[in-house]
């Protein structure tokens, strides 16, 4: 196992009476802003639900976070922070929402352009206004994390920054809000989620046997739940599975003491800048190439993922392989999210297009665990993905 130091502060309040206990975690005089996305919890009756669990605390709104969040959108709720002297943040809405709301936190109370958050990566932050997030959509797992990746439209960049002070103080999670969700948002959340702990999971091994059955033990959960919370979407035991899952799959704790990879979110990360691609379905179309082409760099660890997780027992282990790569690709394609670019209209040129995004955003440093993705790779990836 490698070396790690493994933080999270965040409390979980977990169920479908827990937002009525918020307030017990929020400072009494406190001035808080409750920051929302398009409308989904005005239409929903999820806003007038959080009105109603803060009767005790003076409370403000700011709406419109776009998903994607964009550094332009926050830059207006940076504005209100300050001329309102908001003192906590309460993030309603999606991992956009969430991420957002870290980076009004820190932005509010830095010192020079705020666009220095991501332009650091965080490490800079010293301070940010405490804040709470209550999702509405399983899948990113900001709601138990440090990490926030926001988008400035003028020049269609994406980047992530993380800093240990924008932790959710508290997170609220109750599966009864993510009810209303489009069946194509839960196929994202799902996504997202498994690919999540891919990226920290199949890379090499590390003797790390605790990290790598709780990672298998998340596939299988998401692996059970996935057609049951698509076709029920009211199920609450299947839909608390799933967001107790999305939140634990990028909270750290599977991550610590082990390689990871990223490559694939940060690819992602260049066609959702560039074209404006949900999240997930820039990981359905980056990662089944990345483990194609990288399938002699990740062999131990997929041989182990076909057979601990897909029960692929019979054939060589050149075979085990391939069936491990066939069945994420029909898992993918079944949940209805296309995984490859011209699902997208998207052919070689873009592939020129998003190499080019890609050095602005990275210069030519390699990515992945064994910092092996380097350009030549990444385009073979992309062609792949072709
Ligand atoms: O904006 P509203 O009207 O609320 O509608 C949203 C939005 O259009 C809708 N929605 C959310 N909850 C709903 C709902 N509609 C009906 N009922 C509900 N209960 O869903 C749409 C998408 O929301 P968004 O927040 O964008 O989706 P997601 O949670 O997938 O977040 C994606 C963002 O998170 C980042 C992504 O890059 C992307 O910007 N990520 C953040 C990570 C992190 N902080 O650790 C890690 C991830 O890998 C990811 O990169
Ligand atoms: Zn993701």
């Amino acid at each position: 196992m490698l070396d790690f130091s493994f933080f999270n502060p965040t409390r979980v309040l977990f169920g479908r009476d827990m937002l009525a206990r918020m307030e017990d975690y929020i400072p009494v005089g406190a001035r808080v802003l409750v920051l929302y996305g398009g409308g989904s919890v005005l239409r929903n009756g999820t806003m007038e639900r959080v009105r109603s669990g803060l009767t005790q605390r003076e409370m403000l709104e700011f709406g419109g976070i776009e998903p994607n969040p964009t550094f332009e959108t926050l830059m207006r709720a940076v504005a209100l922070v300050r001329e309102k002297s908001v003192d906590f943040l309460i993030a309603l809405g999606g991992g956009s929402v969430i991420d957002g709301a870290k980076f009004v936190a820190a932005a509010a109370v830095w010192d020079g352009d705020p666009w220095g958050i991501l332009a650091t990566r965080g490490s800079e932050i010293r301070t940010a206004i405490p804040l709470a997030a209550i999702p509405t959509l399983p899948a990113t797992g900001s709601e138990m994390n440090g990490t926030a990746v926001i988008t400035r439209a003028d020049i269609a960049a994406k980047r992530v920054f993380k800093s240990e002070h924008v932790f959710p103080v508290f997170a609220v999670l109750d599966p009864t809000l993510t009810f209303t969700l489009p069946p194509w948002q839960i196929a994202n959340g799902i996504v997202d989620a498994f690919v999540h702990v891919l990226e920290q999971y199949l890379t090499y091994p590390a003797d790390a046997p605790v990290q790598d059955r709780f990672a298998e033990g998340l596939l299988h959960v998401l692996l059970e739940v996935a057609d049951t919370t698509l076709a029920e979407p009211e199920n609450y035991d299947a839909r608390s599975s799933l967001m107790w899952a999305a939140t634990l799959a990028l909270n750290g704790l599977i991550g610590a003491g082990v390689p990871q990879d990223w490559s694939s979110h940060l690819i992602g990360h260049e066609l959702t800048a560039l074209y404006g691609l949900d999240h997930a379905r820039t990981l359905a179309v980056v990662f089944p190439a990345m483990l194609s082409v990288r399938r002699e760099e990740k062999r131990a660890k997929l041989i182990q993922y076909a057979e601990r997780v897909w029960g692929v027992r019979e054939g060589s282990d050149d075979e085990k392989i391939r069936s491990a790569l066939t069945l994420t690709n029909e898992f993918f394609m079944r949940l209805g999210l296309g995984i490859h670019l011209s699902d997208y209209g998207l052919g070689q040129g873009d592939v020129e297009a998003l190499l080019a995004a890609l050095e602005r955003t990275h210069g030519t440093c390699a990515l992945g665990e064994r910092q092996s993705v380097t350009p030549d790779v990444a385009r073979a990836v992309l062609e792949a993905a072709l």
